[in-house]
């Protein structure tokens, strides 16, 4: 009937309860405009292989426009007894075109080979989209990393103060990962970016279309090499939701940080107010809203991606119809993410840190004791000694309540013979920073270096 792409060999319609279950148009008709796109390179295709004449392709074409636009206009819109997009697509059609003209365009194609290509077209646009959201992410860490070049925080392990480091070089620590993630999306889309059209159901098609022609019309790399295997496989939509996951771990801990900096004991950031929020019964609350939100959809992220992988493991090929459940994980991750990434970003840009807050707890903690142990190995002291000595100055510290420059030189040379007074030199946190001068590392110098590498590697993606 109208609007079914199938029927004739049963003797009844399918009952209600089946139509229900296997509806797809709520969230497939997202896939609408690609699917357009699809049925107008494929009718260039039956016009080369001469199954259109030139009067037919074009009142296919017109048809497929019209037919666009009315999509976008939401003039035209699935019926509720609609299966999926491709059969209110072919109702628009056959309106437009007329059944003898639009009813030949379903030759030498499937749903599968279909769906396999315009969930590619969606996640390769997206990809473009996030990746665009991205890399605003970065220049906003970035800035605030070129703002706040000087200053000094107590780096952390374990959670605990370890060696002080600059704030730049803790920023640009979480800008990397995302640098990766931008890496990632180029990568996955030279694989994402091939074409299934032509594949068929499963077996190929009969009919001599030329896949490649298909391919470039729509812009992808080339056609699929096994026409099992482009209607069976959904490894590129898994793929890209472990780099959306992946994403969404990298801000989380980012997050993690920012909620903890914000914090009364900590008191290293202060949020914007356009970029926090209140409470409805506390009225003195400001809330790091955005932060939170943002660790709590990674584990979104996460869920689409294992409900993903679960839907696929143990799938005999080719096409099953489990696979149908592929586009509703990535959906979801890709609405989150162009969601949440602006909101974030805002956060980020609008941030104020507390300089003299992170200064001044950057030495404490002990936080130089490695220092004095490298500076024991500058002077030939092997380092196994030079770690006891030092955590015997930390220890003597401790007990009396002093930071590690001020006992007298008579208390170094009672802990060891090895320590003097011109250790003193090594011991503020600038001067450990500076040192720390190896390749990544914290020193000013090799920070700056890394904030103009970074914004390369950004640049040329
Ligand atoms: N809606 C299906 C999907 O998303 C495509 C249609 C193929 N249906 C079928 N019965 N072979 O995977």
């Amino acid at each position: 009937g109208e609007g079914q792409l199938w029927g004739a060999r049963f003797a009844s319609g399918p009952s209600p309860e089946l139509a229900r279950l296997s509806k797809s148009t709520h969230f497939d008709w997202q896939l609408a405009q690609y699917d357009l796109a699809g049925s107008r390179a494929h009718a260039v295709a039956l016009a080369a292989a001469g199954y259109l004449d030139d009067s037919e392709l074009e009142t296919m074409q017109d048809a497929l426009r019209s037919l666009s636009a009315a999509v976008a206009d939401g003039s035209f819109m699935a019926l509720e007894s609609e299966e999926d997009v491709h059969a209110a697509l072919e109702r628009g059609l056959i309106e437009r075109a007329g059944a003898d003209v639009g009813g030949k365009l379903r030759a030498g194609r499937s749903r599968n080979d279909q769906i396999a290509t315009l969930v590619r077209m969606y996640l390769l646009d997206h990809a473009g989209a996030i990746s665009a959201m991205v890399v605003d992410l970065i220049d906003a860490i970035v800035a605030q990393a070129e703002k706040h070049d000087t200053a000094i925080m107590p780096g952390r392990t374990h959670l605990q103060h370890a060696q002080p480091v600059l704030l730049a070089h803790h920023l640009l620590a979480h800008a990397w990962p995302l640098v990766r993630t931008l890496e990632r999306f180029r990568d996955w889309k030279a694989r994402a970016s091939t074409s299934p059209y032509g594949s068929g159901a499963l077996a190929g098609s009969t009919l001599g279309l030329d896949p490649a022609l298909v391919a470039r019309e729509l812009g992808l790399s080339r056609p699929t090499e096994n026409s099992i295997d482009a209607t069976a496989s959904r490894d590129v939509v898994a793929e890209f939701a472990f780099i959306t996951a992946q994403l969404g771990i990298d801000i989380s801990r980012l997050s993690e940080e920012i909620i903890l900096w914000n914090t009364r004991e900590f008191d290293f950031v202060q949020l914007d107010d356009a970029y926090s929020t209140g409470s409805s019964i506390m009225p003195q609350k400001k809330n790091p809203d955005i932060a939170e939100l943002a660790r709590g959809k990674s584990g979104r992220l996460i869920g689409n991606l294992t409900g993903l992988l679960a839907t696929l493991k143990a799938l005999p090929l080719a096409y099953n119809r489990d696979l149908q459940e592929d586009k509703e994980p990535v959906f979801d991750s890709v609405e989150t993410l162009e969601v949440l990434l602006p909101a974030f970003t805002g956060m980020i840009a609008t941030l104020r840190f507390n300089t003299e807050r992170m200064a001044e707890l950057a030495p404490q903690g002990f936080s130089l004791a490695t220092d004095v142990a490298d500076w024991l190995v500058r002077q030939h002291v092997p380092f196994r000694e030079a770690h006891e000595i030092s955590g015997s100055l930390v220890r003597f510290c401790e007990e009396n309540s002093l930071e590690l420059h001020e006992p007298t030189d008579a208390d170094y040379a009672t802990i060891s013979p090895h320590l003097t007074g011109d250790v003193r030199a090594v011991l503020s946190v600038e001067g450990s920073v500076s040192s720390r001068a190896g390749v990544g590392g914290t020193a000013p110098v090799r920070v700056a270096e890394q904030r103009a590498e970074l914004t390369e590697r950004v640049r040329v993606l």
